[in-house]
């Protein structure tokens, strides 16, 4: 299925939180946060959500020198809309006057942008859209208990953009969507609530999940592991990312992490590395590009790309 990305852009905010600040919030310690979970530091935004992927869609338009009426179709992947309706895509669309577009959210918590990677793909390919704008963008520090300490070091704010088009040298070679609501209770939040996580049960679903989906999707691209090029899994643990790998049998050096300087940003997690990947020369126009996610739903998937 033909699709290129056509411009990259993301935003995290200006104010940081590290470990070291935390140790003053709650019982935790620089070293546990570090060797558990590879994180370092994480954003907290002052800004809206929509300000957010705003300024992420700017920079992507800018990428690819486009401009907002160039946008047929705005996809927004969040699971921390500033507002229960309108959807947080209408008010982006608003924001960039993207007059031609058609704009929804999806709701797939960190499979958010895979999610709409693959409705997306499915959009473009039919002709019924030339160009899609898909974001993933997340205010998880609205959401976190901060005086739980088995949550709160893992979360943080960002905003990452795609431009997307039927047209050109990319393809979306394979994917696979999955989702299993009775695992609900492993991540969730109640309405106006904070995240509730059981960490160690999610942790090993995780790697189980994403090494499955990643096995089954490479299999259907007749591709092998040493082929790919770079793997851009979602942010949500380091140690949940080195097990991915060895299950797979991929080395660390074809895996982008940049968990240590931002946490988990859920559906702003991909688009972010994407962009940092790109930004620093590790992800190049032709690479082989396997995505992987997955979170509360449970939702999870993977997407083989050429890039
Ligand atoms: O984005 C969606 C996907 N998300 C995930 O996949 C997250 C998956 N889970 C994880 O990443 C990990 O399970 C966590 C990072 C959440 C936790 O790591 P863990 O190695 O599974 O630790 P644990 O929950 O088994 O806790 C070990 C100990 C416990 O103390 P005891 O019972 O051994 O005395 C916890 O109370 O560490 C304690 N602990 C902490 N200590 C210091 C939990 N959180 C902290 C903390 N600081 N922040």
């Amino acid at each position: 299925m033909g699709i290129t990305v056509e411009g990259l852009g993301y935003y995290t905010p200006q104010k940081v939180l590290t470990n070291f600040d935390l140790e003053k919030m709650v019982d935790t310690s620089d070293e546990w946060i570090i060797t558990r979970t590879g994180i370092r530091e994480r954003r907290l935004a002052e800004e809206s959500l929509v300000e957010m992927a705003y300024r992420a869609s700017l920079k992507a338009l800018e990428d690819a020198s486009l401009k907002p009426e160039d946008i047929d179709l705005i996809i927004l992947a969040t699971l921390t809309p500033d507002l229960s309706f309108p959807a947080s895509a209408c008010l982006l669309q608003a924001k960039l006057g993207a007059e031609s577009a058609f704009a929804f959210d999806i709701s797939a918590a960190c499979s958010g942008f895979l999610y709409g990677l693959e409705v997306a793909g499915g959009m473009l390919s039919s002709g019924r859209v030339k160009r899609v704008l898909l974001v993933g963008a997340e205010r998880l520090s609205q959401i976190v208990d901060w005086t739980d300490r088995s949550t709160c070091v893992l979360f943080g704010d960002g905003a990452g953009a795609v431009l997307l088009s039927g047209e050109g040298e990319g393809e979306l070679l394979a994917s696979l969507m999955r989702s299993d609501g009775n695992y609900w209770e492993i991540l969730y939040a109640e309405r106006c609530g904070h995240i509730k996580m059981k960490g160690k049960e999610l942790f090993k679903l995780a790697v189980r999940s994403m090494a499955e989906v990643c096995e089954e999707v490479l299999q259907r691209a007749g591709v092998s592991v040493e082929e790919v090029d770079l793997v851009v899994p979602h942010q949500a643990n380091i140690r949940i990312v080195e097990a991915l790998a060895e299950r797979l049998g991929i080395p660390m050096e074809k895996i982008y992490s940049n968990i240590y300087r931002y946490g988990n940003t859920s559906a702003a997690s991909i688009p972010i590395a994407l962009c940092e990947a790109k930004q620093e020369g590790r992800l190049k126009r032709g690479d082989l590009l396997l995505l992987t996610a997955m979170g509360g739903g449970l939702t999870w998937g993977a997407s083989l790309l050429r890039f």
